[in-house]
């Protein structure tokens, strides 16, 4: 239940604050990037060159993804403290490689005006035509070296402290499906092994990537394009994905709480989470559904995969949240309202993203706003909303302010109707074959302009929620913050 969670240990709750308050100081200027790179598209600064554009995706880009990742380590790493005991040390150690990470991603996009885009498709970084200078491509791959050391020591802590209580196949919950349910183990635990497993595979092959990078930085040689682009896949969508599991590991362990009902892993559970494993390898070859020289047999695992991952985790994941919210005597104020809503655009987000994977769609989708529109959808109304409840609950244990129910419904509608209003127009951009990723749209598809500018009316909206909602929070995070260091 969601009282206990102030038995956490004192150094992670503290710590847990510093993690969430620079995920929310963050999260606002990464939207006002946003909207400054749809203004751009709505033809609102014609002067501006384009390169300040790509420089600003990539910042936006990477810095989002950056942004959601750690948040929902740092949320997961604190409920897991409830059965374990991370490292406060490690956490630490991953805080200041963050740090460092994005001052040089600053510095290589801001100062540096490098544009490669989210996953610096190869060979992109190394070709920059005098565009950006080559200590912007070091700095750029600096930064990512230091995301990745930090990160891997983050998740090999994790799964460090979860072994210290569960044997491997105690924590992949494989007995259960022999129908044993001794020694009980809770979503969280299972969920976030599952994670941690897929994520180091990711981040191997991100170690791989880089050093293939800085080979052929020093070496003169030339990298086999298509293992660069699966490397690279591999790696973003397992990172990705692995956010978006670790967002659904915070509603497994806190939802419960408001719904008043216990959500117990059970055989099904611990076979559509072993599945995931499995599958999340494979899924991510449907981004290389337009490589002709990609093997055949591997685009066909590739939308097989990508059919198949959705059935465990979410349909499992989903229909397990509306069964322990029907009929229950849910407590309904922000924490649970977001939740629930981020499960929603988790589901929608999900299915605009199967659609996309099906070979036949993608001939047509690929490399449109489609693209972005399904992965905003389940980062922006999923997973952040999902975080963004664990930060408030962080901030209502212990702070004492009672939560004023108009103004919790104001921040919801203005989230939902702002982000759904946004998200909208990027799917009927796509739907209509407007190019993603274009700083200002040519003649043959000027209509993104307007849908542009109609977007920029939904991010406004979106704003205000989330002025609001920052409020809201940060007050309570310091109240609580102080009231438990006068404590201690
Ligand atoms: C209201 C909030 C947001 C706004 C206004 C916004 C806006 C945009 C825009 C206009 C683009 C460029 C689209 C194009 O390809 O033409 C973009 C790209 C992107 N956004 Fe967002 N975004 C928001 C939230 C997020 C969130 C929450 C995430 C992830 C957690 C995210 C991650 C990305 C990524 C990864 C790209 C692709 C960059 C690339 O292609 O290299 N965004 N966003």
């Amino acid at each position: 239940m969601a009282d206990t969670l102030d038995s956490a240990p004192s150094p992670y709750r503290g710590l847990t604050f510093v993690w969430i308050l620079t995920v929310l100081a963050l999260f606002p200027i990464l939207v006002i990037l946003g909207f400054f790179l749809r203004a751009l598209q709505a033809d609102y600064m014609t002067k501006l060159r384009p390169e300040w554009f790509y420089a600003v995706m990539t910042l936006h880009g990477l810095g989002m993804v950056g942004t959601w990742y750690v948040g929902s380590m740092a949320g997961v790493s604190y409920l897991l403290s409830r059965y374990v005991k991370p490292s406060v040390v490690i956490s630490r150690i991953a805080f200041g490689a963050t740090l460092l990470g994005v001052v040089l991603l600053l510095a290589c996009t801001l100062i540096g005006r490098l544009g490669v885009g989210w996953y610096f498709l190869y060979p992109l970084p190394l070709h920059s035509k005098g565009v950006w200078p080559a200590w912007a491509t070091a700095a750029f791959l600096g930064s990512l070296g230091v995301f990745g050391v930090g990160w891997t020591i983050w998740s090999l802590d994790l799964l460090r402290a979860i072994a210290q209580r569960y044997s491997f196949s105690a924590a992949m919950a494989w007995h259960y499906l022999r129908g044993k349910q001794n020694p009980e183990v809770p979503p969280l635990v299972l969920i976030v092994t599952v994670s941690m497993v897929s994520s180091l595979a990711g981040f191997v092959a991100a170690v791989v990537l880089l050093v293939l990078y800085v080979l052929e930085l020093l070496g003169g040689f030339n990298n086999d394009a298509l293992l660069m682009k699966n490397l690279t896949f591999f790696f973003g969508h397992v990172l990705v994905n692995i956010t978006m599991y670790l967002g659904v590991a915070v509603v497994y362990e806190l939802l419960p709480a408001y719904a008043g009902r216990p959500w117990k892993t059970n055989k099904i559970m611990a076979l559509a989470w072993n599945t995931v494993l499995f599958l999340v390898m494979f899924a991510y070859l449907h981004h290389l559904y337009m490589d002709f020289a990609q093997p055949q047999w591997l685009q066909y695992l590739g939308q097989i995969s990508s059919y198949l991952i959705s059935v465990p985790a979410a349909v499992v994941s989903i229909f397990g949240a509306l069964l322990l919210v029907y009929r229950s005597r849910m407590r309904w104020n922000l924490v649970s309202l977001l939740m629930c809503f981020g499960v929603m655009g988790w589901a929608i987000g999900g299915v605009a993203a199967v659609i996309d994977s099906t070979v036949a769609v993608n001939l047509r989708f690929h490399n449109t706003l489609w693209v972005p529109a399904h992965f905003h959808t389940y980062y922006l109304m999923g997973v952040v909303l999902m975080i963004l409840a664990f930060a408030y609950y962080l901030g209502e244990q212990g702070s004492g302010i009672a939560e004023r129910q108009g103004l919790t419904k104001l921040i919801v509608a203005l989230i939902v109707l702002g982000g759904y209003g946004f998200l909208m127009m990027f799917y009927y951009g796509g739907a209509h074959s407007v190019p993603r990723r274009y700083a200002h749209y040519p003649e043959e598809v000027s209509q993104g302009i307007g849908q542009a500018r109609v977007a920029l009316v939904f991010i406004s909206l979106l704003l205000v929620g989330l002025a609001l909602y920052l409020w809201e929070t940060a007050r309570r995070c310091f109240k609580a913050l102080s009231a438990s260091s006068a404590s201690s």
